[in-house]
């Protein structure tokens, strides 16, 4: 990972350091309010002339004398003016960085604008996975964001300060999917967490025992089928004062679906690594909750546990009872998630907060509805739902809500329990389905569910991370709570 800080413009004026300029595609540069006027049109010009058009992930170079040095000016593009905000920058900033990481050893970024997004977009664009193979050091350790007076200093460590706190969460969401499933144990993540305790956080494991004794029967029905222990974590921050506003974020954490004795083909479970996601999130937010320092008192909890199909394995037709009493009949066993988050969302609700917010890579259905790049949202508040959709547009990680449609609570109702854990009519509105039946665990407290099968995991490389582990939404929870 590179390193990102403010850099005071008469540093350039004592060296021939490269420098980064961003345009868009009508041939104008974005408010780099460190140019003077001139060199701004020179630049644009000469820019002009090495074929730059300010297309998204263009990078064209040029050589100039500005600051009083000759020196190389990397143009990256915007894209169209009209709609380009904050995620063009972020983007931009991260496609630099792919071009520089094995040329330059630094950069100087001259910009005014969107600066957290652009101090994001380059700490996200020089993330790498390393935790098994360490490929070639970057040759790019650092940026700088030039700031020329007192004001834009302020402006600028703070995009910067606020950046690294937020990319570092993220960075530990895709460093956990990222790792091999065998690596990720259940007690292993409950060791992590218990690493964040001290400064406000207090972190309880609650292992298979007091599971039981606290009736956390759906959760471990799952759990059954491994020979690895699962862990129910929760996670406690406090805030200093009196903090009235208490909240949960709940994370799916299935440390691999194999999809249990309703086996998955092969090929789907490739990815499914990536089951623990919503768990990652979680841990990401505790890692720098302490120093985003909320106001509200935050419980973080975690359901993990492998899902696989060992000796013990819970069976189709099986029936569970959850923590808050009600039974389900188990038709599918790799409908796994919405199992060990009932128990979740039951230990949520018990600790009376006035909104739970579940992360969970919960359907393929999310994919083919809503593809990679948005998430899906189902809530039964609309006050609360409107306040995640605003922390998810900060953040630009777009979610779409999707509707709890009544009618199809009836495709849920069990035959000799009280509710099915997959739908009795195949092929339909799978991810409100999945919806519908979360809602049953929240005992009645304002809840937000997030379904992030789709934007979780990468298929492919793009600007601001690797393919693998994207760490979504912990942006979204780190805006939400700072907003608390
Ligand atoms: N973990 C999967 C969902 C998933 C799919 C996550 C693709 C990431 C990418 C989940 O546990 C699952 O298997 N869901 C089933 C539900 C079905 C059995 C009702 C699914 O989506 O097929
Ligand atoms: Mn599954
Ligand atoms: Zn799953």
């Amino acid at each position: 990972m590179i390193t990102v800080k403010p850099l005071p413009l008469k540093a350039l004026h004592a060296d021939g350091r490269d420098v980064v300029v961003f345009g868009y595609e009508d041939g104008t540069l974005a408010g780099a309010k460190v140019l003077p006027g001139a060199a701004k049109a020179a630049l644009a010009q000469k820019l002009k002339g090495e074929g730059f058009k300010g297309k998204a992930k263009e990078i064209a170079r040029a050589e100039l004398e500005i600051f009083g040095k000759s020196r190389r000016v990397y143009a990256v593009g915007l894209g169209p003016r009209k709609g380009a905000g904050a995620e063009a920058f972020r983007r931009a900033a991260g496609s630099l960085v792919g071009a520089l990481r094995a040329k330059r050893e630094r950069v100087a970024v001259l910009c005014s604008e969107n600066l957290q997004a652009v101090a994001e977009g380059l700490l996200l664009g020089s993330y790498k996975y390393e935790e098994y193979k360490k490929g070639d050091a970057d040759v790019l350790k650092e940026a700088q964001i030039v700031f020329a007076d007192a004001g834009s200093r302020s402006a600028v460590e703070k995009a910067c300060a606020k950046a690294a706190l937020g990319v570092e969460a993220v960075c530990l969401a895709r460093d956990l999917v990222n790792r091999g499933p065998s690596d990720k144990t259940p007690m292993s993540l409950a060791e992590l967490a218990r690493s964040f305790s001290g400064s406000g956080v207090s972190v309880d494991v609650i292992e298979r025992e007091q599971a039981e004794t606290l009736g956390m029967g759906a959760f471990l029905g799952v759990a059954r089928g491994s020979a690895q222990p699962p862990a129910m974590v929760h996670m406690v921050y406090k805030p200093k004062g009196a903090g009235k506003n208490r909240v949960a974020i709940v994370g799916k954490g299935i440390t691999f679906d194999s999809g249990g004795l309703s086996l998955k083909p092969a090929q789907s479970m490739e990815s499914m690594k990536c089951d623990m996601a919503g768990a990652a999130a979680v841990l990401a937010v505790f890692k720098v909750i302490a120093r985003l320092k909320p106001k509200a008192e935050v419980h973080g909890i975690f359901a993990a546990t492998y899902n696989l199909p060992g000796p013990d394995a819970y069976k189709p037709g099986d029936v569970l009872k959850a923590m808050n009493g009600k039974t389900i009949e188990v038709w599918n066993t790799d409908a796994e998630g919405r199992l060990v988050l009932a128990d979740a969302l039951c230990l949520a609700a018990k600790q009376e907060p006035q909104a739970i917010v579940d992360l969970a890579t919960l359907t393929g259905a999310v994919v083919t509805a809503l593809g990679s790049s948005v998430a899906g949202a189902m809530s039964n508040n609309p006050r609360l739902l409107g306040r995640i959709l605003a922390a998810s547009k900060r953040a630009d990680e777009p979610l779409w809500e999707l509707p709890l449609v009544e009618d199809y609570k009836d495709n849920i109702k069990g035959n000799v329990a009280e509710l099915l854990n997959i739908s009795k009519v195949r092929g339909e509105a799978g991810s409100i389905i999945g919806g519908l039946f979360l809602r049953e665990f929240v005992g009645g407290r304002p809840w937000v569910h997030l379904d992030i099968a789709g934007t979780a995991f990468a298929d492919n490389d793009g600007p601001c991370g690797p393919k693998g582990g994207t760490g979504a939404a912990v942006r979204t929870l780190l805006e939400w709570l700072a907003a608390l």
